[in-house]
């Protein structure tokens, strides 16, 4: 059964603006100004009030200097100072969180109605300046309304800014519907109604920005006071989807893609898409090489059998190179179940070098470092390989097993001389999260001269 009376809505409203108000200043007693202009109020009354000047009344003015130029530096300094994070960055626009948590263009730092050698910051706490003028209100008039202080705020998604709150007393700021059913018999699992926000955004349609009408009164709601204040409006960052703007999602995911790799070597059964393998590959395909060469080659072992088949030649010619080396049969079999990887990995690719276009020489010397810059062009592929798995969520382990069996890799694999395998790349799900990296410090790896 729909419950009607548990619904936010009221049968009837009146927006009623609150006249006559003088211009405030520091200082002044903004209580006894709204109980002389508004003697009308009634208990039940939503007092809403804009919160610019509740920052005037509590001095929160800052004296700047009125050259355009220098009235602007000294804003940007003083969004700065009052934000706690900056959210996003818009052009010349900073999106902050402030002390309060409230996220704002701008830190909430404004320079319309105000002295041209003035600067507002927003009331120091909006919740305490509205149950003041709360208090205030009931010792003047006896009666016994809520406040809302509010500031107008730009929305993420949508165009134009409307009226939210910020301060809140005497209401419940929040209407939660779960637990309801609509009257097709839906249930309300995640409805909540910011009714402040409503209330300030409603009450701005007759304060509106130019005629100087801070205050207005919206009269007819039912009222409950549960606590509430505009601080129950703050989505917590921990459970905010958005709590980054695009441009600094974009950097924050680029610096941390390179630590984000982390060699992975168990695996969850879960299947890798071949799409997503194939972007890593394209994107380590675009590693520098010398002389303008394209002299990397990534098989990737599609054929379960076949790659089985290059796993067991693998491991029994390693065995035999072990048991020449006079390993006992333990330690022999602890060696080679560390290949074991190979063939648990839902997918492996083998990296290969390809000189194709390497410069030849008359002399030794110089043809060993032109293969030696021809196998780091190919460790930057490999490596660039690893991060972009790590973009996509896809855990890999380079293993150098397949360096050691060359001749055999190519023999399987039907490939020809040129073509040097460079380990093998194990792909997967991790089955679990990696340990958290230590800080990233360049230490003895950083020399400066
Ligand atoms: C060329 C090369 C060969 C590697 N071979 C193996 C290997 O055979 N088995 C293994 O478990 N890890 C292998 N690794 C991974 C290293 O052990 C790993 O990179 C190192 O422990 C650092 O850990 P991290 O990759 O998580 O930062 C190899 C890495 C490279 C670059």
């Amino acid at each position: 059964m729909t419950d009607l009376s548990a619904d936010h809505a009221s049968a009837k409203l009146e927006i009623l603006p609150v006249t006559g108000l003088p211009e405030f200043r520091p200082g002044d007693d903004l209580t006894g100004a709204i109980a002389d202009a508004a003697r009308w109020l009634r208990s039940g009354d939503v007092v809403v009030v804009t919160s610019k000047v509740v920052s005037k009344i509590e001095g929160r003015l800052v004296r700047v200097p009125a050259d355009p130029e220098e009235r602007d530096a000294a804003r940007r300094e003083m969004v700065k100072q009052e934000a706690v994070r900056v959210v996003a960055r818009i052009a010349r626009t900073l999106i902050t969180e402030n002390r309060l948590g409230i996220v704002q263009a701008a830190s909430g730092i404004d320079a319309s109605n105000v002295a041209g050698d003035e600067i507002a910051l927003l009331p120091a706490d909006p919740d305490a300046s509205a149950l003041a003028l709360r208090n205030g209100l009931r010792d003047r008039l006896g009666v016994e309304v809520a406040v809302v202080v509010t500031d107008t705020m730009g929305r993420a998604w949508r165009v134009g800014q409307t009226d939210a709150a910020i301060g809140a007393s005497g209401l419940r700021v929040l209407h939660a519907y779960a637990g309801q059913v609509d009257a097709q018999g839906n249930e309300l699992a995640v409805t909540e109604v910011a009714v402040a926000d409503e209330l300030a955004a409603a009450a701005d349609l007759v304060k509106g920005k130019l005629g100087g009408t801070p205050v207005a009164v919206v009269r007819g709601l039912t009222l409950t006071d549960d606590g509430s204040t505009a601080r129950n409006l703050v989505r917590p960052v921990d459970i905010d989807l958005f709590r980054l703007g695009t441009n600094e999602s974009i950097a924050q995911g680029r610096r941390e893609a390179v630590p984000a790799r982390r060699s992975i070597r168990t695996f969850s059964d879960e299947p890798v898409d071949p799409e997503a393998l194939r972007r890593a590959v394209a994107a380590g395909l675009t590693a520098p090489a010398p002389h303008h060469t394209h002299p990397v080659r990534f098989v990737w072992l599609r054929d379960a059998g076949l790659r089985k088949k290059l796993l067991d030649a693998m491991r029994e010619s390693w065995r035999a190179d072990l048991e020449g080396d006079e390993f006992t049969a333990e330690q022999i079999a602890k060696r080679l179940s560390r290949g074991d990887i190979l063939y648990r990995a839902p997918e492996v690719v083998i990296p290969f070098l390809v000189p194709d276009g390497a410069h030849t020489y008359r002399d030794a010397r110089r043809n060993a470092c032109e293969h030696t810059m021809f196998t780091v062009a190919a460790g930057a592929a490999v490596q660039g390989l690893l991060v972009a798995l790590a973009a996509e969520d896809l855990g890999s382990c380079w293993i150098g097993s397949t360096i050691f069996a060359a001749d055999l890799v190519r023999e399987t694999l039907g490939l020809d001389a040129r073509w040097e395998p460079l380990g093998a790349v194990a792909i997967g799900h991790p089955d679990s999260e990696p340990g958290p990296r230590g800080p990233l410090e360049p230490g003895e790896g950083l020399v400066e001269l």
